[in-house]
């Protein structure tokens, strides 16, 4: 085979291996509920921009970001929602992130998904309790 040939199969094969970018990972899975700019569905889903961002103040938050049903039972792979949920929170909320923010990794996701709250409202309403009582307003629950 001519060497051309086998340097384009090669370049073929690279971009089809390479990942789909984040931010259509969430147009793709996401944008139809979360909008968008993260602003929500006023009644049924809650908005994401500048307020996403404060969950990860608190070990729970973190986790309950990649509980919530559309996060935990997507059909995307560990290490997409990983990748969709940096580039939602760094896009959206950054400036609600703390001062070190840790981006989510693929083992991480891996491990908090295997769980789904038997009650994600109330786990959020708790959740937002906890954080109002540290100065950071998480936005209303949509419902
Ligand atoms: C069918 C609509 C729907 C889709 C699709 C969806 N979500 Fe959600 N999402 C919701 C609703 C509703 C909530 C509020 C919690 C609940 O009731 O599950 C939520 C909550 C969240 C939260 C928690 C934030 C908070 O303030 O409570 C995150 C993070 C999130 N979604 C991320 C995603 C990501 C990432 C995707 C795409 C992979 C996605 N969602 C797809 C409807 C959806």
């Amino acid at each position: 085979m001519k060497r051309w040939a086998l340097l384009s199969i090669a370049l073929l094969a690279a971009a089809s291996a390479r990942a789909t970018p984040p931010d259509q990972l969430y147009t793709l899975n996401c944008w139809g509920c979360h909008q968008p700019h993260a602003q929500g569905i006023a009644g049924s889903v809650p908005r994401l921009a500048n307020s996403m961002g404060y969950f990860l103040h608190l070990p729970q938050g973190r986790e309950y970001l990649v509980e919530v049903p559309g996060v935990a039972a997507s059909p995307l792979s560990d290490g997409d929602i990983a990748r969709v949920l940096n580039w939602m929170l760094l896009t959206f909320s950054r400036a609600e992130l703390p001062r070190r923010f840790v981006p989510y990794t693929a083992a991480e996701v891996h491990k908090y998904r295997a769980h789904i709250p038997p009650d994600v409202i109330e786990t959020r309403r708790r959740l937002s309790t906890k954080l109002k009582a540290m100065g950071f307003e998480v936005s209303r629950d949509g419902r």
